[in-house]
């Protein structure tokens, strides 16, 4: 016996081994060629990357790894019996040539977690491959040129499982393959779909989704977003939508997002009561937009627990204090730096001196009529008596409003009534209708604001 394990010992010392030594410890376990083990916080990490390895090689240790990595290598197919009784917990495959996957590839591999699959060359993959891996709970699909994808199937074989699911990218051009509603999921706490092109969303898409937390959509195409599409999604704490193209704030329903942001888009105004049923939002972000103008009602009955807005980079000209003081949390940044053609106005003098409840952060302002750039010590010079006052009632005019949507929803609901009589039909009544009404929804608003305005609603 103990010369078995001493050959063993000599074995790994002098022949296969190349022990590495680098902040981590030593680690003697034989390893393939081109391939290091590391051994940190009492885990074994076999490193196999940049070796332009075209196919995996053989590895015996029968330890449990904490990951084997094989990044930037040139693997083209992962094929059964590859991996002979394997336990790891982390397999990354980011960045090689992979155009194929079998289906018994992962049979062997015992204990597997998160798979990384991105950036490779696949145009399609068949959801029995996930048959064996009955714990992933991290599966990484981004930057590989789909085809074929059936993203169900693969959320159906791994219900049980999997939490966090990447799918940035994964779009060949002019072709989605992202479901317009995903039946399965329930488990899902993370989703990224990035970078996919994705022109519209279907309302229901996320529904199954009960508890996911964070979803990402950034660096898509979308216009316009239903606000009720957030709303069976109790668990969802935070939204990410840069870089799109909305061109107003939804009325988004969820009473649990925290975190929203909507960098990078086109939105010109906040709509009225924008924000009214996101009672637990905390942090609100609206950089790199076209925002010009705050009405006097849009921040009316934000959430308490809101501290930060953030609207960086806009086009603001002037800005209502009384708009800026409708919020009642406690300790509330508006972050307005970047807006080159912000004027020095009376209210924004109020604004950045005057102690609240909230503080305004901005770099400088134009001072009329020479528009030179004042700094914002240098406002104290301007002459503006304490004179503003805020009479608003939210409340009266929130009322008002959906008195006024009621009637209106009304009247289009006769007219189309009309209309179906006299023999018109829409294609896709469903989806048309979910449309129209947004749409129609908008508009009913920006009509509102016009007639309050008439109404002297608005300071
Ligand atoms: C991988 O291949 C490239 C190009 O043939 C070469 O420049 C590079 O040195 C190779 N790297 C290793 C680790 O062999
Ligand atoms: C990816 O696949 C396409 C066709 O399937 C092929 O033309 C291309 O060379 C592949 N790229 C790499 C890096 O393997
Ligand atoms: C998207 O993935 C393709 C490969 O499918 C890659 O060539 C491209 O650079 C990726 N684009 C982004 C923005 O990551
Ligand atoms: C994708 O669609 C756009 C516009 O619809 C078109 O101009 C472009 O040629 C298409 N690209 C491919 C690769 O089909
Ligand atoms: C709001 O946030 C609190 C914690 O900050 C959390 O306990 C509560 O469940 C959230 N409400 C909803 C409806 O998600
Ligand atoms: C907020 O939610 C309530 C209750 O669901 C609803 O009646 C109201 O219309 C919503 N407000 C807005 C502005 O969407
Ligand atoms: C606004 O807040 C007040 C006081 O907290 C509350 O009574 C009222 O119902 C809220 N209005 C809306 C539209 O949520
Ligand atoms: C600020 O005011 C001081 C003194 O009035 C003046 O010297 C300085 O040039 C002003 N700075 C700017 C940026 O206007
Ligand atoms: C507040 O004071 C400024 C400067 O004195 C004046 O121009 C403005 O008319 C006053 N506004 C009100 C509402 O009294
Ligand atoms: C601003 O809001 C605070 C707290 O809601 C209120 O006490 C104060 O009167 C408001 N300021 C003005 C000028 O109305």
């Amino acid at each position: 016996m103990w010369i078995s394990i001493l050959s063993v010992i000599v074995h790994n010392l002098f022949i296969i081994v190349p022990y590495v030594k680098s902040n981590d410890h030593w680690c003697n376990l034989p390893v393939p060629d081109s391939c290091r083990c590391r051994l940190r916080h009492h885990q074994y990490t076999l490193d196999c990357t940049n070796s332009n390895m075209t196919s995996i090689p053989t590895i015996t240790s029968s330890t449990t790894w904490y990951e084997i990595n094989f990044e930037n290598n040139k693997i083209n197919l992962l094929i059964k019996c590859q991996f002979i009784k394997l336990y790891v917990k982390r397999l990354n495959l980011k960045s090689n040539y992979l155009i194929r996957i079998q289906e018994s590839t992962f049979k062997d591999i015992i204990g597997l977690n998160d798979l990384i699959l991105s950036s490779n060359n696949l145009t399609k993959i068949q959801s029995e491959i996930f048959v064996h891996t009955p714990d992933l709970s991290t599966l990484d699909l981004s930057n590989n040129p789909f085809e074929y994808l059936d993203i169900d199937s693969l959320l159906e074989q791994l219900k049980s499982s999997l939490e966090i699911l990447y799918l940035r990218n994964i779009s060949s051009i002019n072709k989605s393959i992202i479901s317009n509603k995903f039946i399965y999921g329930s488990n899902l706490k993370y989703l990224d779909l990035s970078f996919n092109d994705l022109k519209s969303l279907n309302i229901d898409m996320f529904n199954s989704m009960i508890n996911l937390e964070t979803l990402i959509l950034n660096e898509n195409k979308l216009k316009d977003l239903n606000g009720l599409i957030f709303q069976k999604l109790t668990n969802l704490i935070n939204v990410k939508l840069d870089h799109n193209e909305l061109i107003e704030l939804p009325i988004i329903q969820s009473n649990s997002i925290k975190i929203l942001s909507l960098e990078e888009n086109l939105i010109q105004s906040l709509t009225l009561f924008a924000l009214v049923n996101m009672t637990n939002l905390t942090s609100l972000d609206l950089d790199k937009n076209q925002l010009s103008t705050i009405y006097t009602h849009t921040f009316c009955n934000t959430s308490l627990k809101l501290d930060l807005i953030s609207m960086d980079s806009n086009q603001f000209q002037t800005l209502s204090y009384c708009s800026l003081n409708m919020t009642t949390s406690e300790n509330l940044l508006y972050s307005l730096r970047k807006n080159e053609r912000l004027i020095c106005s009376c209210d924004l003098y109020k604004a950045y001196r005057q102690p609240k409840h909230w503080t305004i952060d901005f770099d400088d302002c134009l001072l009329p009529p020479l528009m030179n750039k004042i700094q914002l010590e240098n406002l104290s010079n301007s002459i503006c008596q304490n004179n503003i006052t805020c009479e608003i009632d939210c409340m009266k005019t929130h009322t008002q409003i959906l008195d006024e949507l009621k009637q209106l929803e009304e009247e289009e609901k006769k007219r189309r009534l009309v209309n179906k009589q006299h023999g018109q039909r829409l294609n896709n009544i469903n989806m048309a209708n979910i449309m129209f009404n947004s749409k129609l929804f908008s508009f009913y608003l920006i009509i509102i604001i016009i007639r309050s305005i008439k109404l002297n609603l608005f300071v």
